[in-house]
């Protein structure tokens, strides 16, 4: 019968049949997904595996370093750390579009990918962390229309010209059943029951232009609310708890003076797999003591509102 064990003898097995003595890229977000994918993928072919974290800027507080520290410090992977956050920041340069914002990032993250490669001598594969989701959430809509919701970077939307194959050892997997393989694979718990977080990181949590200063803002806001989850002792209950930046300013007063600033939204959901979500319902005084604390702490925001949209109909992130 199945086990989280004989699932992970039969993926090494396959892992090593799709590679035999082929090079492997895979690329680390930060995230549970992608680095559960890396070290199963470690496991499988050792030394044939080159990590390789690409840090566009877009990721939240200390992030970079965490998941750095995470492979260098806890695994004997070998991690090259990039910092491409000029490329992507300067690209982001006037795009508001949300798929188009995902369709750089994603063009972007495979320039990255396809450099670090040349740098090792070439691979023959890229190893992305994709969930059933992930799969099923970009080809069509559950029950719906078939069209396409968002365009998660890390499915399918390989350019031709790359001449890397892809390899995806979760696309079968729920996310529940990625922490499961995570924990079989002796990843930290605290790891293991991170929030998930998207490929395009602040930049669709941040509607319209994304600059340095906003993603700046953003990050302080958001460390902020998730620092106060986890003293509510909270974190665990929730599926994805974020910060969103609002290109809209409002009016506010701070002591005698007239404040101009941005609005910031708070989301917290529950979910079993992120396909369909509930709103966390917080207890009203710990929204007022965030929501004080990001306007008193946080220069540029001057007003928080709650986000009580379900999914469907909204969606977990913003854009
Ligand atoms: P939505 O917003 O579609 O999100 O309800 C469902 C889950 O997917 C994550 N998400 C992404 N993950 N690349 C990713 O790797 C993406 O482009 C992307 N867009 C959404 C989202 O954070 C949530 O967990």
């Amino acid at each position: 019968d199945w086990t989280m064990a004989s699932f992970r003898d039969a993926k090494i097995a396959e892992i090593r049949e799709q590679v035999g003595s082929g090079r492997v890229i895979c690329g680390l977000s930060g995230g549970v997904d992608s680095a559960v994918a890396a070290v199963l993928i470690h496991e499988a072919i050792g030394e044939q595996l080159t990590c390789v974290f690409v840090d566009h800027g877009l990721m939240r507080l200390g992030e970079a370093e965490q998941v750095v520290s995470l492979f260098r410090g806890s695994y004997n992977i070998p991690l090259v750390h990039v910092d491409a956050s000029a490329d992507f920041l300067g690209g982001l340069e006037g795009v508001t579009d949300p798929e188009a914002k995902r369709k750089f990032i994603g063009a972007e993250f495979i320039n990255v990918f396809e450099a670090e490669a040349k740098k090792i001598g070439g691979a023959d594969f890229l190893a992305q962390g994709t969930l059933y989701p992930d799969v099923i959430e970009s080809v069509s809509f559950t029950g719906g229309p078939s069209v396409t919701i968002k365009s998660h970077h890390n499915v399918g939307g390989l350019p031709e010209r790359m001449n890397m194959k892809l390899v995806e050892p979760l696309r079968e997997l729920f996310k529940d059943e990625v922490r499961e393989l995570g924990r079989e694979l002796g990843l930290p718990e605290a790891f293991v029951d991170r929030h998930p977080f998207p490929g395009p990181g602040l930049a669709i949590r941040i509607p319209g232009e994304v600059t340095k200063e906003r993603c700046d803002i953003l990050r302080k806001a958001d460390a902020i609310y998730l620092e106060e989850i986890r003293n509510a002792g909270l974190y665990d209950a929730i599926w994805q708890a974020f910060a969103v930046l609002l290109p809209v300013r409002t009016v506010g007063v701070m002591g005698d003076y007239r404040t101009y600033d941005s609005v910031c939204a708070l989301r917290a959901v529950t979910s079993v797999d992120g396909m369909t979500a509930d709103t966390y319902p917080f207890a009203p005084e710990f929204l007022s003591r965030v929501a004080t604390r990001i306007v008193n702490e946080v220069a540029g925001i001057n007003r928080v509102v709650y986000d009580y949209t379900s999914k469907p109909p909204g969606t977990i992130e913003w854009e």
